[in-house]
């Protein structure tokens, strides 16, 4: 199949394209769900859809989402606005552990059913690859049901469903008192049952004062890698913990949130590849003041990802649109920044090779937009210019 007259966005920057990598009146061929040719209009065959001059990117990639959960927590948004901090619900049982009350009392059905339309949201807007973090349930059997309907969104769902293992989320209640006990579980029970029901693509922790030590996530580190697993990390959310720098150690895929890196944290992981993945989300709904050190993370060449870290507390914004206009407009982030952002330096933060870009031998997954330009898809709030999308070059929205 070749779809012709487009506007390529192909976010590659290889054939001295210039920004986007975009092609005016480009043309693709799909081979068996592959990409196999790319061109402009000079060498352009005849093609078998015409896009009329419609913009295509790559499938957007969500690498960093929390969609599985029970409950609601908009209770917490009111007490923030009436005086009390994201910290202080926490230390009082609130935040992530009331998500944790309702995720352990809810059935398999009940979890899936909630995250459906969550996740049909995202793919609304374009999105072909989430990423889906356990952490919620936090004892063995919750965060297996969790991981395992992550796990079947991607089977029911055409849409690739990448899937991390949080353990070190939160404390749990039964563990209050005990953190080492609740290491040990992570590392000796939950984490190799994860691993040998192949629950889990990479390990993520939560390394902050309300949650867990730079001792205790190198401790779950070393048991991922004792299992094969690749890592990542919340890092330097609400305070400078020297996570990046751990992280960096451990080979991290992507240090996420970031607002408190330090310089060392920056060197730290453009020394080791990891990518820096910025959640806006957050930023904007805990009203943080403190930036994520943007300039300094161009200027050591650290590939910078972007995300909706959907989750029913920090961050309840279900819309990768938005997210890419809030990297944009409370981050500085350039437009091309931001959209690569979500393609290739998100495909990068998973791990994956296959995808994120438009170029031979890479996935064809493709979203197709009425909009003129790719700028466009960071500039509105509210406007959702999806037309199309192909998913391993079947169309699995809209029409072309
Ligand atoms: O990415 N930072 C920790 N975890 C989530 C928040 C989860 C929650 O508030 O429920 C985050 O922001
Ligand atoms: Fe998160």
């Amino acid at each position: 199949m070749i779809l012709g007259n487009g506007l390529l966005a192909t976010l590659d920057r290889r054939d001295q394209r210039g920004p986007y990598g975009l092609v005016p009146g480009g043309w693709l061929r799909i081979e068996d769900g592959l990409i196999t040719e790319t061109g402009g209009p000079e060498s352009a065959p005849a093609p078998d859809i015409d896009l009329n001059g419609r913009l295509v990117t790559p499938g957007l990639i969500d690498c960093h989402t929390h969609l599985v959960w029970a409950g609601s927590r908009s209770d917490e948004f009111e007490r923030r606005l009436n005086g009390e901090t994201y910290a202080d619900i926490a230390r009082a049982g609130g935040g992530i552990l009331s998500t944790v009350r309702a995720t352990r009392a809810a059935t398999r059905a009940d979890l899936l059913a909630a995250a459906l339309p969550r996740l049909d949201r995202l793919m609304a807007e374009g999105v072909t690859t989430v990423e889906i973090k356990s952490g919620y349930g936090l004892d063995l059997d919750s965060e297996l049901r969790c991981l395992a309907v992550a796990r079947m969104l991607g089977e029911l769902m055409p849409v690739s469903v990448v899937t991390s293992y949080l353990g070190a989320h939160a404390l749990p209640p039964e563990y209050a008192t005990n953190r080492a006990g609740y290491l040990d579980l992570i590392c000796e029970t939950v984490l190799p049952e994860v691993a040998r029901r192949g629950l889990a693509d990479a390990v993520d922790a939560f390394c902050e004062t309300i949650a867990f030590t730079p001792t205790e996530v190198d401790r779950v580190f070393t048991a991922a890698h004792g299992l094969g697993l690749p890592v990542k990390l919340h890092a330097e959310q609400l305070s400078d913990q020297g996570g990046a720098q751990l992280a960096a150690r451990h080979r991290a895929l992507s240090a996420d949130h970031i607002e408190y890196l330090s310089p060392e944290g920056v060197a730290a992981l453009a020394q080791s590849g990891t990518v820096a993945v910025l959640l806006p989300g957050a930023f904007h709904y805990l009203k943080e003041t403190q930036l994520p050190p943007v300039a300094a993370l161009r200027a050591a060449g650290v590939p910078i990802a972007v995300a909706s870290d959907l989750n029913p507390g920090s961050s309840p914004v279900n819309s990768l649109l938005t997210t890419l206009n809030m990297a944009c407009v409370l981050f500085r982030l350039t437009p091309e920044e931001a959209l690569a952002g979500v393609t290739a330096n998100a495909a990068r933060a998973l791990g994956l090779d296959d995808r994120g870009r438009i170029a031979p031998g890479l996935r064809a997954d493709l979203a197709i937009w009425d909009a003129a330009r790719p700028g466009d898809l960071c500039h509105p709030l509210g406007v959702n210019p999806l037309a199309a999308v192909i998913r391993g070059g079947a169309l699995t929205r809209g029409r072309l």
